[in-house]
């Protein structure tokens, strides 16, 4: 499983490339944020299915389509995602992990808060060795 977690200011497209998992996806409707608390606000939940290949690429806005997603994998799946612009802590694109609280009166909305990475989760990282990717930045159409 892959928790809830965020893309501050990016868009990103999400293939899947075999098997099938189950998404649930918020984007905020009112969130709260200053420097040195937890992030934590109220998310309204945009999708919540079983997403199984073949199927179409998805893509998730800064403040729509679905921000704030999780992935839970109902058989061995893997998930190719284009990240524009990347995540930087310096640039203040975050990472960042919830944990939902739904409301029983509020069927479709939850409270999301922040959370320290779960201790269970592994991130790797590595260098891209593909072949190099081009932007055309004269090219405006
Ligand atoms: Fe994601």
């Amino acid at each position: 499983m892959l928790p809830l977690h965020d893309h501050p200011g990016m868009t990103v497209f999400s293939k899947l490339l075999y098997g099938s998992c189950y998404v649930k996806a918020y984007d905020w409707v009112k969130v709260e944020s200053s420097s040195g608390f937890p992030t934590f606000g109220l998310g309204g939940k945009v999708l919540d299915g079983i997403m199984s290949a073949p199927c179409e690429t998805s893509v998730l806005f800064p403040r729509s389509g679905g921000n704030i997603h999780s992935f839970t994998a109902l058989a061995p799946c893997a998930i190719l995602d284009v990240l524009t612009p990347p995540y930087s802590e310096d640039l203040g694109r975050p990472s960042t992990y919830f944990m939902e609280f739904p409301i029983p009166s509020l069927p479709g909305y939850a409270m999301l808060e922040e959370r320290d990475l779960p201790d269970d989760l592994v991130v790797e990282g590595a260098p891209y060795l593909g072949p190099p990717i081009e932007a055309d930045h004269d090219h405006h159409c």
